[in-house]
């Protein structure tokens, strides 16, 4: 059997279906064009048919990427099937990717169907989208759940059916590793034909093994797998990306290769991080701000005498190259530049101006600025053309006094002030905001982070508002909270009056 994994990259589909990361196009071709120097072999773009910004997704990434094959989701339904291939009029390469639930419960409470049906629908969607493209790729929904003999059927028809790959996801995150490995060797073993096609991995971090489960897939025969930058998804996310990447080239025991330039995965995990406002949690795998930091005397004594005794890779491997330039008030350009070269973002000629200046004001607020905040100012850009903007913000607050706040919001060029008290400062500026935005608007969620250390750091305000029975997602940062929770207040205003 063949030893090269290949691997699939839908960040951009089921990474970015988590409410509040969605992307717009603009950045989905940055993170498109980012994938394809990490050296992934496919980029899911979308589900066209879900959405015109979907669609437009797709279509802008083929034209952008020019090796890895680009992906398009869609059901087993022929007009999806349609608008995915037009979707991907540009690509190089491409794929459809096209399936149905097979486990009982998908079945009977989702379909309301039969298993002869199923399959019977399975075969024609592939039949149809091959009519198209010749790279088609099945996913049977919730393999995880679904009986290995029903599912054997199913593999094996719709290879006879023309599809190249076979998707086998753990849908719900259910499958122990031994359950999930036995269930590829199953498939490897019972369905004829089986070398035509190439079995994938695709599962979800429910209750934590996707990286287990997607290795025991590996291990028992599959050889491509389904996977997001920083495991993000919905629910709990998706099998990491640098998970997989790192356990397979730190392994020498397992003679499995991927393309994967490792090098590229911090400036990757940080840019998608940024564009998303998904911080990545301190002791995530490979990628956390801890993963490489060893704080105990016993370990720090260990790795100064030899790394090998407590790190089983170099951080330099995934990118991180331990230069510990302070980025100052006094610090240029280059410095910047170079920064957030490693942290993904590449930025010349005036945008890198531009940033300098924002740079600099932060900088004269405190003494260093770190990625977090580096990130942050990056994202700066993306409330520009903002609708409502704020103006000014006053709050008098204080032990044993009324906290009131004045405010000036910019709607599309024109002033307006207001004022008003609340129980706390960032209700008293928030009251004064809505005095001037008369809508019915309810906070659902209000998170206030710090970013590292200090009382001088910048804060980052993630909020969920609900207005008209739908949910917007905000962000706001600030080296002054109460102005970052406006801030993010504002951004979800801006969602829906435009
Ligand atoms: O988790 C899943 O089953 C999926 C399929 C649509 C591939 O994301
Ligand atoms: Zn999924």
């Amino acid at each position: 059997m063949d030893n090269r994994v290949y691997i699939f990259d839908t960040t951009l589909r089921d990474g970015e279906q988590v409410p509040g990361c969605q992307l717009n196009t603009i950045e989905k071709i940055q993170v498109a064009k980012a994938l394809e120097e990490l050296g992934v072999d496919v980029i899911e773009a979308g589900f066209p048919i879900s959405s015109p910004g979907d669609f437009n997704s797709v279509v802008e990434i083929s034209k952008a990427v020019t090796w890895p094959t680009v992906c398009a989701l869609t059901r087993a339904v022929e007009k999806d099937i349609d608008v995915a291939v037009e979707a991907l009029r540009y690509a190089k390469r491409k794929r459809i990717h096209t399936g149905i639930g097979t486990s009982d419960s998908h079945i009977r409470y989702k379909f309301n169907s039969t298993r002869e049906e199923i399959l019977e629908r399975a075969v024609r969607a592939v039949k149809y989208a091959k009519k198209y493209v010749e790279d088609v790729e099945f996913y049977a929904e919730d393999a995880g759940r679904t009986d290995n003999e029903f599912l054997a059927q199913v593999v094996e028809a719709v290879i006879k059916a023309g599809a190249t790959v076979v998707n086998i996801p753990d849908t719900t995150g259910y499958c122990l590793p031994s359950e999930y490995g036995a269930k590829i060797k199953y498939l490897i073993d019972h369905v004829d034909g089986v070398d035509n096609a190439i079995l994938s991995t695709h599962c979800h971090n429910d209750p934590g093994m996707a990286t287990a489960n997607t290795m025991a897939g590996l291990l028992n025969g599959a050889r491509q797998c389904e996977v997001t930058i920083n495991g993000v998804g919905e629910r709990a996310g998706n099998t990491a990306l640098e998970e997989v990447a790192m356990i397979l080239k730190c392994h020498n025991d397992i003679d499995l290769q991927t393309n994967i330039n490792s090098q590229r995965i911090f400036p990757m995990s940080r840019m998608v991080s940024g564009l998303m406002n998904m911080p990545v949690q301190a002791n995530k795998a490979i990628v956390g701000r801890n993963a490489f930091a060893h704080s105990s005397g016993i370990h720090q004594d260990g790795v100064l005498k030899n790394m090998s005794t407590y790190e089983i890779i170099d951080p330099r491997d995934i990118g991180l190259d331990g230069n510990n330039i302070v980025l100052t008030a006094r610090s240029g350009r280059a410095a910047l530049r170079s920064r957030l070269e490693v942290l993904g973002v590449k930025v010349e000629g005036e945008k890198l101006d531009a940033m300098y200046q924002e740079f600099l004001k932060l900088a004269d607020k405190k003494k260093e600025i770190n990625d977090d905040e580096l990130l942050v100012l990056a994202g700066l850009d993306r409330t520009q053309n903002h609708h409502v903007k704020l103006e000014y913000l006053q709050v008098t607050t204080g032990m044993g006094v009324k906290p009131v706040a004045s405010i000036c919001l910019d709607i599309a060029g024109e002033k307006f002030e207001a004022a008003a008290s609340g129980n706390g400062p960032v209700d008293a500026a928030i009251n004064a905001l809505k005095q001037i935005i008369r809508r019915t608007m309810t906070i659902k969620e209000f998170t206030i982070q710090n970013i590292t250390k200090g009382s001088d750091d910048l804060g980052k305000v993630h909020m969920q508002v609900e207005h008209d029975g739908r949910v917007y997602y905000g962000f706001g940062a600030n080296t002054d909270i109460i102005t970052a929770s406006v801030e993010a207040y504002i951004d979800c205003i801006n969602k829906f009056v435009k």
